[in-house]
């Protein structure tokens, strides 16, 4: 016991609190503390090195205390109580499923004044949001794609707010049209994507722009992972939401004078929408291998093309049906008084940006390959390569052979 001495507990406990503190910060998933976890981490390794040196007892203790300092200054104050969502009212695109309807539900029971936009007025979903909500839901058809029609819904808008300001916007309708390799998606399904998910976007956020500056509101997108990653298969899509998050990032700048606030909210994968509609993705695989040309298929392979549809229906069937996370994020960014530019919403997705902006490139591209996409299958002309050289070399065996015997007649 001789070994326990002092200055090894104290060494100890300066080390539980950085190690702690560095837990603390992982655990929250916040981008923005991930600055601060590498400081974390720093120290403690810092503390680690100090340790070999064998300080004094006296010295030691000035280094907990200065921890203990730092400890609770960088701590978080106790949470500030959320405005009221009494009054404020809140324009969330998307309604027909997944987020925006989830979202507009919770929304309508905390006491907001929803605007929800559907694609379809006499869908399922919103037959479902008339049905379960309050008389201050306001359902509006908008194809976010139809400029008119979203100058028909500011109309509908001003129309029930009268001389009010827009509290929020919520930028929830999005599309991801196609999955695949990019040489294997149609030019239709770039555009497609670009269309909803960033043109369709910006036209409704320049558009409803007077309604929330007059009440200094703020301005909430829902955007994705793949829009700052390079997740495989996803390039279409991925490419929409990176154009739209530099767009957004661009407004927080903007805005700020105005009193708007921007924030981007970033979920990890969930059942929604279309992608756990099989017949859905399996109408869209027959359309894909009858559009491309017969030489990319006879590059790729009928069968390489089938197992990325294949996987993605895995990936997609395997998806968090349950979106609470996203929706109690859309909550804290309507209401928290100080609201954050990211948040991350779901199991992994901190962790995976940590990876992205804090590991080496290799690294965080194994990551992505490895976690997301597991193919079995090579192209198929790459596999004819292989098999070709290997088929070459059998045949230079061969001929080595008939050399050699060739020489043994002579
Ligand atoms: C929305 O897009 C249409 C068509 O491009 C355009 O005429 C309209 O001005 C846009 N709205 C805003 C507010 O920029
Ligand atoms: C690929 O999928 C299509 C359509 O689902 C099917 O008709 C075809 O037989 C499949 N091809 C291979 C090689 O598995």
């Amino acid at each position: 016991m001789d070994d326990y001495t002092l200055p090894f507990w104290i060494y100890l406990c300066v080390l539980t609190m950085f190690v702690g503190g560095a837990m603390k910060k992982i655990l929250a998933s916040h981008l923005s503390t991930a600055p601060t976890l590498v400081a974390w981490l720093g120290a403690t390794v810092l503390v680690e090195r100090l340790w070999a040196f064998c300080l004094p007892a006296v010295l030691l203790l000035t280094l907990l205390g200065l921890t203990c300092c730092i400890y609770s200054a960088t701590r978080t104050g106790p949470p500030s109580t959320n405005l009221p969502a009494h009054g404020k009212a809140v324009f969330i695109t998307g309604c027909d499923s997944g987020f925006g309807k989830a979202a507009a539900k919770r929304l309508d029971t905390l006491g907001f004044e929803v605007f929800a936009t559907v694609l379809d007025l006499s869908g399922e979903g919103a037959r479902e949001l008339q049905r379960t909500c309050s008389p201050r839901l306001t359902l509006l058809q908008v194809d976010i794609t139809q400029p008119q029609q979203v100058q028909q819904a500011l109309l509908d808008t001003k129309a029930v707010l009268g001389l009010r300001g827009l509290w929020a916007l919520v930028n929830n309708a999005g599309v991801c049209v196609n999955f695949g390799d990019a040489e294997l998606s149609l030019m239709s399904n770039f555009r497609g994507c670009m269309e909803v998910n960033f043109f369709g976007t910006l036209n409704v956020t320049k558009t409803l722009l007077p309604l929330l500056r007059q009440a200094k509101g703020r301005i909430i997108t829902i955007s994705s992972p793949a829009g700052d990653q390079p997740f495989p298969c996803l390039a279409a899509y991925g490419a929409s939401k990176a154009a739209l998050n530099l767009f957004i990032d661009t407004l927080h700048h903007e805005l700020e004078p105005w009193g708007v606030r921007v924030s981007t909210i970033l979920p990890a994968a969930y059942k929604t929408g279309q992608s756990s509609n099989h017949a859905y993705w399996e109408q869209q695989h027959k359309q894909l291998l009858q559009s491309l040309s017969p030489a990319l298929v006879e590059d790729y392979g009928e069968d390489y093309i089938n197992e990325t549809k294949e996987l993605f229906q895995s990936h997609a069937s395997q998806a968090n049906p349950d979106v609470t996370p996203v929706i109690d994020t859309i909550v804290q960014a309507l209401l928290s008084p100080q609201p954050q530019v990211r948040y991350f919403a779901g199991p992994g997705v901190g962790l995976m940006y940590f990876i992205h902006s804090y590991c080496p490139y290799s690294l965080s591209n194994l990551f992505l390959q490895k976690l997301f996409m597991k193919k079995k299958l090579m192209p198929r002309a790459l596999r004819k390569q292989s098999g070709f050289d290997l088929n070459l070399s059998l045949h230079n065996n061969n001929n080595n052979n008939e050399e050699e015997e060739e020489e043994k007649l002579k």
